[in-house]
């Protein structure tokens, strides 16, 4: 049913989904476990070991504060459907500090469904040690694993245009702005590597 919802998000099935979540003991539980870590996957980058997981929000908010909102004309560090059940946000952690955090948002057009990613970030001190790369693989193992919308795409930051390159991503059409934040270009994943 929860794969239904991700590809067709305003059917009556997807919207019954969304109000089951509401109240559902079994997708409780599974927020719950998300929330205590028992999700993911371990990654060793150089010497420290991190886990890669779904978080809820709260544990990646600090970092996408810290390095998406802050100089920009942002007033909110949250974004639209934060909150929505569809939304799925990750990070990388190191104990209890994330270090490396993005979010998905399920988005429509032209009645196809795709993954929209918002809100990559890692910390200027753990910059070019893979954790960006490391986290990016391990979303689209997870989509290949429990999702049946694959296409992932984003809105990006020129300044982070090569990094998306780097790891299999491709320009699609003109760069724009965003009032506040700076020149942008659509970019779209490549298969998982
Ligand atoms: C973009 C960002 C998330 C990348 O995270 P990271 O942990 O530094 O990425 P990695 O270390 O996994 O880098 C993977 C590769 O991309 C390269 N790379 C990373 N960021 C880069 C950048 N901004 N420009 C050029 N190359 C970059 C790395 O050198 C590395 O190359 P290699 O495979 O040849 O060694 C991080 O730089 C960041 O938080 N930037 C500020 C916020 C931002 O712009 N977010 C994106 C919003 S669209």
């Amino acid at each position: 049913m929860r794969k239904h919802a991700e590809r067709k998000p305003r059917s009556l099935m997807g919207r019954l989904w969304r109000w089951h979540t509401k109240f559902c003991p079994g997708w409780k539980g599974y927020q719950k476990q998300i929330t205590a870590g028992e999700d993911g996957e371990s990654v060793t980058l150089g010497e420290r070991t991190l886990r890669l997981r779904r978080a809820p929000v709260e544990q990646i908010i600090q970092l996408r504060h810290d390095v998406i909102i802050t100089g920009t004309d942002r007033t909110t560090d949250a974004f639209d459907d934060d909150t929505s059940p569809t939304t799925r946000h990750y990070g990388a952690f190191d104990g209890d500090q994330c270090v490396g955090c993005l979010s998905l948002m399920l988005t429509q057009e032209g009645g196809n469904s795709s993954w929209r990613l918002r809100g990559m970030a890692t910390p200027l001190e753990m910059r070019g040690q893979g954790v960006g790369r490391a986290l990016i693989d391990y979303v689209q193992r997870d989509l290949a694993n429990t999702s049946s919308v694959q296409a992932l795409w984003c809105s990006a930051r020129l300044g982070a245009v090569a990094f998306y390159e780097k790891v299999g991503w491709q320009r699609e059409g003109d760069e724009y702005d965003v009032p506040g934040v700076g020149m942008h270009v659509k970019m779209i994943a490549g298969e998982e590597s």
